[in-house]
């Protein structure tokens, strides 16, 4: 279970049958009424994956998509070439240069201790322009954390994929739950099946806010009406 997870390293390839792009189009859609009501301009995402929010925020922003996988990075950089594509690791990165807004959206769940939350905040706040916006989605807060099992998949002419995610809380005691994968690839007549366990982090809604507040943002948490209970809380700050 240590590295990267194998969604974004060897299948990183598969990602537009996994979660298309389509599919992020009224999370995409709230995050820009969002941005707009602050006037924000430029926008850093850290954690951009295969840029399919970036796909609907570059139609009235101008993004700037940063991740630590080099396979994603290609992968978001077929859909979104005229993009600038930077890889880094959202606890580390430094760029010298800020930005009205800092988005981090369903890859901050990779931060699994207080310690990576506040460095990825730090990095969030290190980018933002004073008074700039940070927008932070992460699946769930401890408060709305349920197991779940969900089943997806699409197909794009002889290829396929077919997936189970299978979320669990092995010691609700610690700030880390299970998010396992268990996928079915089909290309032609070929089936394999590749299990991806992934560790991520669940923190109670205060920590969130509290580790916010602490690297220098006015933070509160806002409701996605977007998500339909899927992904419904998110934080929200802007840079003291
Ligand atoms: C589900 S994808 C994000 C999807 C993206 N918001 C989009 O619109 O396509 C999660 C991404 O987080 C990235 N990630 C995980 N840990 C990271 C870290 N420490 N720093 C930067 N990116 C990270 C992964 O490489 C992956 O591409």
């Amino acid at each position: 279970m240590k590295g990267q997870p194998k969604l974004y390293g060897e299948l990183a390839g598969w990602w537009q049958l996994i979660s298309p792009t389509e599919d992020y189009a009224d999370e995409a859609a709230f995050f820009a009424e969002f941005f707009l009501a602050e006037n924000v301009e430029t926008i850093l995402e850290l954690g951009s994956g295969g840029g399919n929010v970036a796909w609907f925020l570059k139609r009235n922003f101008s993004p700037t998509l940063a991740d630590i996988s080099a396979g994603m990075l290609a992968q978001s950089k077929k859909q979104n070439p005229e993009l600038e594509h930077i890889e880094g690791d959202m606890r580390t990165l430094r760029l010298g240069r800020t930005f009205d807004g800092v988005l981090i959206h369903d890859a901050i769940m990779y931060m699994t201790t207080e310690e990576d939350l506040r460095a990825a905040f730090a990095t969030a706040h290190e980018h933002c322009k004073p008074g700039g916006t940070v927008v932070i989605v992460p699946d769930f807060v401890a408060e709305t954390f349920v197991p779940e099992t969900t089943h997806e998949g699409t197909d794009d002419g002889g290829r396929g994929v077919r997936y189970m995610e299978w979320t669990w809380d092995p010691d609700p005691d610690d700030t880390q739950v299970n998010y396992e994968f268990i996928l079915a690839l089909k290309e032609g007549d070929d089936l394999r099946t590749v299990v991806d366990r992934q560790i991520v982090g669940v923190f109670a809604r205060a920590t969130w806010l509290r580790l916010l507040r602490d690297v220098g943002f006015e933070a509160r948490s806002v409701l996605d009406s977007s998500s339909e209970g899927e992904r419904s809380e998110v934080f929200v700050g802007r840079k003291r």
